[in-house]
């Protein structure tokens, strides 16, 4: 037998643990891991000496602007920039222009997703109080996740936010009916939007302000609340990007109470403070906002000691002529930063330093995400008869993040230009093709697979 691919000599992240062994790829699947003569030829062989291969990296959080915004990405210079940050598979959020909260909307975005897509992909379908009978028939297009906002100021709020606590209960029996996760932008609307008035009624406009609008306690007060609600429901409830102390302490609450919970934090509460604001202004203007050092503290305890379970990049990338209409007035730049290309090399860098274990990034940057959209374990793990998907990194490459080398559309909004960093993903491979390799995005447009949620696992997968 002649496999499509081999990866010799790595150090490979099996269930098992790492072990020094070949993988032999084939039809898109691991064929055999073993040693020596009992791996067959590949059409393709990579040296990977010195290398460890990981699962494929998934990155649960993810805007590519496609359709409504192609000028600020499109789904293949996202999917481009996410197989240079080493992700086979990304979770796209669905605040387009229209939001995939129809049928329509959500086959239509599946279908040019794929003529572009480079890294396989998924998608969340948006619900809000307009669409709540739609929500079985998403879900039966294959859904990741539906995802709401408890605050988002936008003229498609009806079908992407909630407004109260009875939409609140309505959208999470929906989704637990359906046997599909609810993801939430936990943040409170009444706490925001008065605080929000207050801001600018005493005439401030500098970036702080965009800080104080959205205070810790409107996250802790969202987060109570959504918690509330998935117990009532039984939901399993997605917590997108938490940022403060306050809400990583009611997350393992509930979960030592047996709610069914998965929390998330992005790179940017990892790594910046709100100091960053201060310096880079509208750059740094993201909803959740910038927090202290001792939140930012707090998330790293919790990454450790698995509160949180997945970090996604909330890859979120804007004009730097939006972001520049904040210089004298925050209030007129749009939120968010485009950091897929940096989670890897900023993760590595603590692994590096021994802040956190490879095997703990592992579960933070793909097992979970693969338990939590049920794609486990043909996903999230290396095993025979997995898929071949596999992030190879190099845990010693120093360098330079330049925004300049980056492949998103918005590199010119890159927070972490210049920093310097140690671990890169020098191969992303999606089920036996390379499609990154040594930085340079090989793969080519339209390669990338929609992967609907799975449906196979009548097992359920409690993550961590
Ligand atoms: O900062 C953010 N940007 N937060 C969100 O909730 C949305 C995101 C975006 O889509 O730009
Ligand atoms: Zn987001």
């Amino acid at each position: 037998m002649q496999a499509d691919l081999v990866l010799k000599n790595g150090l490979v992240f099996t269930s098992k643990g790492i072990v020094e062994a070949d993988i032999a790829v084939n039809e898109e699947k691991v064929a055999k891991i073993a040693k020596g003569p009992n791996i067959p030829k590949g059409v393709k062989t990579i040296d990977c000496r010195g290398k460890i291969i990981l699962p494929g990296l998934i990155d649960p959080h993810v805007h590519f602007r496609d359709p409504g915004e192609t000028e600020k990405e499109d789904f293949y210079t996202g999917s481009c920039a996410a197989a240079a940050g080493g992700f086979t598979l990304v979770a796209d959020m669905p605040n387009n222009q229209p939001p995939t909260s129809t049928v329509d909307a959500f086959k239509s975005k599946v279908k040019e997703a794929c003529s572009k897509a480079v890294v396989d992909f998924c998608l969340y379908a948006g619900c809000g109080a307009e669409n709540m009978t739609e929500m079985a028939y998403l879900a039966g297009e294959g859904a990741i996740a539906f995802k709401t906002w408890m605050y988002l100021s936008s003229p498609f709020s009806n079908l992407l936010a909630v407004k109260d606590f009875k939409e609140v209960i309505q959208i999470f029996t929906n989704t637990s009916k359906l046997g599909v996760p609810i993801a939430v932008h936990a943040e409170d609307a009444e706490t925001i939007e008065q605080a929000t008035t207050l801001l600018k009624s005493s005439g401030r406009k500098d970036p702080a302000a965009h800080s104080e609008s959205r205070p810790a306690s409107a996250e802790v007060k969202a987060v109570r609340v959504c918690l509330d609600a998935a117990k009532k429901t039984g939901v399993t409830l997605y917590l997108l990007h938490l940022t403060t102390k306050g809400a990583v302490e009611e997350v393992k609450a509930a979960k030592s109470w047996g709610v069914k919970v998965v929390a998330e934090t992005c790179p940017h509460y990892l790594f910046l403070t709100e100091e960053a604001i201060l310096q880079l202004g509208a750059y740094a203007k993201i909803n959740p906002p910038l927090r202290g050092i001792e939140d930012q503290k707090a998330l790293w305890g919790s990454l450790v000691d698995t509160v949180i379970d997945c970090i996604g990049s909330d890859h979120a990338p804007h004009r730097k002529r939006e972001k520049e209409e904040g210089r004298e007035d925050i209030w007129l730049a749009p939120s968010g930063a485009p950091n897929i290309e940096v989670s890897l090399p900023l993760m590595l860098t603590k692994v590096n330093k021994g802040v956190i274990t490879l095997a703990r990034l592992v579960e933070l940057m793909s097992t979970n995400a693969a338990k939590l959209f049920n794609l486990y374990p043909a996903r999230g793990t290396i095993d025979e008869g997995a898929q071949g998907s596999f992030t190879v990194v190099d845990l010693k490459s120093d360098y330079k993040i330049r925004a300049d080398h980056l492949y998103t559309k918005a590199k010119e909004c890159m927070l972490f230009d210049g920093w310097m960093v140690k671990g890169r993903a020098i191969y992303t491979i999606v089920r036996g093709s390379v499609v990154m390799e040594e930085g340079v995005v090989v793969g080519s447009r339209g390669f990338g697979r929609f992967t609907p949620r799975g449906l196979t696992q009548r097992r359920s997968h409690s993550v961590s």
